[in-house]
């Protein structure tokens, strides 16, 4: 990364680093862990382009947006090529828990906008510290590969974040903070099936099974 205060920013906004057993579950399941990451760029530029519909009245936003959405897309097919290249059949894959973990708290009303803001900028420091935390373990090209997103991604949660303190009426550090705690149990509990933003996935259901079993 080029701008190494940037992603300092990001360590320091971010409420926990990712579990040492994550990273191995990633490496474990690499195949899922790119179709997630497929499906979390399209995503990613989906709500962007969500709220240009939403928000036709905020030029800055607009604007940011309508890149931010023309990069995810790019990352989208950049992917979609990765997961060709290394023969991985895109398959639909249920959503992990992360994304509406921290949607459940949206308030409603003029809070809305600063709220779905913020998540976005959680989203995008927690894509770019997941990506630094694998970087060192994975192939060389996957590598060059995360390392190039962490620039652009640190670059969205910049953009997250200055637009929403644009456009609240008053400080959001406390609203910051709320969403910092969601965040670190979504990243630091167990959970229950592996994705990109997914805590560390205790199988317990395999056990019960192996319990259930005569000796
Ligand atoms: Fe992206
Ligand atoms: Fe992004």
């Amino acid at each position: 990364m080029k701008n190494p205060d940037l992603l300092e920013e990001i360590y320091q906004f971010l409420p926990c680093s990712t579990p040492a057993l994550w990273v191995e579950q990633a490496l474990e399941n690499l195949d899922i862990l790119l179709i997630d990451h497929a499906q979390c760029e399209k995503k990613a530029a989906s709500t962007a382009m969500n709220l240009m519909y939403r928000y036709v009245d905020k030029p800055d936003l607009l604007k940011k947006m309508s890149q931010l959405a023309r990069e995810e897309l790019l990352h989208f097919e950049q992917v979609v090529t990765i997961l060709e290249e290394r023969g991985i059949r895109y398959e639909h894959l249920t959503a992990a828990r992360y994304a509406s973990g921290l949607r459940q708290h949206i308030r409603k009303g003029a809070d809305e906008l600063i709220d779905v803001l913020i998540i976005g900028a959680f989203i995008e420091a927690r894509s770019c510290e997941r990506f630094m935390a694998l970087i060192p373990h994975l192939d060389e090209a996957l590598g060059k590969y995360y390392q190039s997103l962490v620039r652009s991604e640190g670059r969205h949660y910049r953009d997250y974040l200055d637009l929403a303190q644009q456009y609240a009426s008053a400080p959001i550090d406390e609203r910051i903070a709320f969403f910092a705690e969601v965040e670190k149990e979504l990243i630091e509990s167990d959970d229950d099936t592996f994705r990109f933003h997914s805590g560390p996935v205790v199988i317990k259901q395999d056990l019960k099974q192996d319990q259930a079993q005569p000796a």
